[in-house]
């Protein structure tokens, strides 16, 4: 069976253990899979009967054989071809992946269904989770569709309209600290090892990385089997870009693909830690005290998966790049426009990350590139009625309406 491991001083722990940090170092923990047992695990796969989805992947989920499953049918999103926006931006096979097709809009419930279906295999009625939005959103479906309590914390400021909606008409308890994400996450941590009948579902949560893995799998699929040059992901706390590339290399030593593609995480200008520091070739991050940025879902200053993160992407050969606010409007409103796809700020700046990438010579444009989008827009409505041109009010006149569009009077049959 799988075990759990601190990814620093390696200490071993068991899938049933609740715990969340190592307890000989203090650093986060990992799910690690023998490597033939995974072999053996793949074997089980129907691959040709089952759709995509998460649950295709069960055999290489840490989740016992007869455990009943908490879900929404959640994977299988599109990857949707671009040409078009390809085009304008120069460059010959562009993908975009886009995660807001999820069951409640986000990446997040790749991680939910595994770590709400974990929460119940253990026995825990009462979950917590510290979010900018997705999260909370994610885990309050999931655990509404378990049947157990859930609380969530929220940082104080501007929350997208949409989650913080999701969260309240699910019924969890909807927590807004006066303060940032960073110190709200700070909180649940000391809540759940304080009050240990409370399950914790943050992203260092290492069932919820499993789930999340899936993306990573799923991608090699869609493209048969050929893995991309490169994955584009928008990073904020960093447990995404780590399960991506986890799920890869699980695929690359099962021989499913032949090459991984280069790991490329985007942040935010005024959130950016982990790129900081990749451009400065630094080991460490510099936590940002006050993050700022339109992109919400990623205004984060400590980002707890920062090592997976970096790990990823030095071990990938790939980069990271940091975009402004004006960059990711300015992606969200091209690729609405130009693919028909609505994604969250935060979605967009893997968009906004790719342009700027392939003007500085780094994406070369014959690269076969995927760009994932992790939310959907409809998150933040806001944000887009504030980039878009209003509403015309007319009168109910067909003169009228012909005036507003700039069309000549309808001559009128007789
Ligand atoms: N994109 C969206 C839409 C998100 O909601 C998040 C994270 C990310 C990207 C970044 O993913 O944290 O794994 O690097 N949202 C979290 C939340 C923090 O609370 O909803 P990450």
């Amino acid at each position: 069976m799988a075990h759990q491991d601190c990814i620093n001083c390696k200490t071993t722990y068991g899938i049933d253990e609740v715990v969340y940090f190592c307890k000989k170092c203090g650093d986060i923990l990992e799910i690690k899979f023998d490597p033939n047992e995974l072999a053996e695990n793949a074997k089980a796969i129907e691959w040709k009967t089952i759709p995509l989805s998460v649950w295709r992947y069960r055999p290489f989920m840490p989740i016992h054989e007869s455990t009943r499953l908490v879900t929404l049918g959640e994977g299988g999103t599109g990857l949707h071809r671009s040409e078009r926006l390809g085009a304008e931006l120069g460059i010959q096979n562009l993908y975009i992946k886009n995660e807001g097709e999820n069951p409640t809009g986000s990446f997040k419930d790749r991680g939910m269904t595994v770590g709400v279906t974990k929460a119940v295999e253990l026995g825990a009625r009462h979950v917590i989770c510290a979010s900018t939005g997705n999260t909370s959103a994610s885990l309050a479906a999931y655990a509404a569709r378990a049947g157990i309590r859930c609380t969530v914390l929220i940082p104080s400021g501007k929350i997208a309209y949409g989650k913080l909606s999701q969260a309240m008409i699910h019924g969890a308890k909807v927590l807004q600290v006066r303060g940032n994400f960073d110190e709200a996450l700070e909180f649940v941590f000391k809540l759940s090892e304080k009050h240990r009948d409370i399950y914790l579902l943050n992203s260092i949560n290492p069932f919820r990385v499993e789930g999340q893995k899936s993306l990573g799998y799923e991608i090699c699929d869609q493209l048969n089997y050929e893995a991309p040059d490169r994955i584009i992901i928008p990073v904020g706390n960093a447990g995404n870009i780590s399960a991506v590339w986890k799920g890869l290399t699980e695929f690359y030593q099962l021989g499913l693909i032949k090459k991984l593609p280069k790991m490329t995480g985007i942040q935010a200008q005024g959130s950016a830690p982990i790129a900081q520091a990749i451009q400065t070739d630094s080991d460490q991050i510099i936590p940002v005290q006050n993050p700022e940025t339109i992109a919400t879902a990623i205004r984060i200053g400590a980002p707890v998966s920062w090592k997976k993160a970096i790990n990823a992407i030095r071990e990938s050969h790939g980069t990271a790049e940091i975009v402004t606010d004006d960059e990711i409007l300015d992606a969200q409103k091209t690729l609405a426009r130009i693919e028909g796809i609505f994604v969250e700020p935060a979605s967009a700046s893997s968009i906004a990350g790719l342009k700027k990438l392939i003007k500085k010579g780094v994406v070369a444009n014959d690269e076969k590139v995927v760009c994932i989008t992790t939310g959907h827009g409809l998150k933040d409505p806001d944000t887009a009625i504030k980039q878009s041109d209003e509403p015309i009010e007319v009168d109910a006149d067909i003169g009228a309406i012909e005036a507003a569009l700039g069309l000549k009077k309808a001559i009128l049959a007789r």
